[in-house]
């Protein structure tokens, strides 16, 4: 099958499903204008985290990596009214294309961007009894994906939606003697699940406009 499709069919969903709008749009070109790289999830994935948000009606959110606030703002629109979303970037020019982006979504009041190394932010977080969140996005750097997952737990309750980015890549994982250390990083990731009786955990391979990757999806479990 020609993979031209994936991509086909992607736009065809975004385009019934997750229409961008201008906040949308304006943010992926400033990507470009401001020399990010182009590694915001999709339309069609940030309506994912969308519905995951409705489903587990998410008031509390944390985003492990915020970028130019393209999945922040999916994020934060899905939000009700009293929620709020705390999302972590070590980049500053990363953070003031973001903030930018988020006030020009509207949605300043709802988000709080912290600036520094997510490793440093968490014990932070954690140490200041942050109450508990309702649904965990990590997408920042991938090597240290295994301590954002451990520590996340801690922010957590049972029933806590955590969700990782950028877990197949590209099917690389299969290389048991990767030396790509975001290989290694999500490797590390996939199998500690495979052991953790904390969580409940799948992994969603997903194909479309970006590159062949998947998305852990796991749940606190209740017991
Ligand atoms: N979630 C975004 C994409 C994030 S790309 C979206 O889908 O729109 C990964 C981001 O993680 C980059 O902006 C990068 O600067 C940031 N990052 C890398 N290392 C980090 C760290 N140690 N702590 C926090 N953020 C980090
Ligand atoms: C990379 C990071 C991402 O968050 C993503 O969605 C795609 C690629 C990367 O660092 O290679
Ligand atoms: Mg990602």
């Amino acid at each position: 099958m020609d993979i031209e499709i994936f991509s086909k069919i992607d736009n065809y969903i975004s385009s019934l499903l997750a229409p961008e709008d201008k906040a949308l749009s304006d943010t992926i070109r400033s990507l470009d204008t401001e020399g990010l790289t182009q590694h915001s999830v999709s339309a069609n994935q940030g309506k994912f985290l969308q519905v995951m948000m409705i489903a587990c009606n998410a008031r509390r959110v944390l985003e492990l990596g915020t970028l130019g606030g393209y999945s922040t703002i999916w994020l934060a629109r899905a939000l009700p009214e009293n929620g709020k979303i705390i999302t972590i970037e070590v980049d500053e020019h990363h953070a003031k294309v973001a903030r930018k982006n988020i006030e020009n979504a509207h949605l300043s009041p709802k988000i709080e961007l912290k600036i520094g190394k997510a490793l440093d932010i968490l014990p932070v977080l954690i140490a200041d009894k942050e109450e508990p969140f309702d649904m965990i996005f990590i997408d920042a750097d991938k090597p240290p994906y295994v301590e954002y997952f451990n520590y996340v737990l801690e922010l957590a309750r049972p029933g806590t939606l955590i969700i990782c980015d950028n877990v197949i890549r590209e099917g690389k994982v299969l290389d048991e003697n990767s030396t790509d250390e975001k290989v290694r990083g999500v490797q590390r990731l996939n199998e500690m699940l495979s052991q953790n009786k904390k969580v409940t955990a799948t992994i969603l391979q997903t194909v479309g406009v970006k590159e062949f990757d998947g998305m852990v999806i796991a749940v606190v479990n209740r017991i």
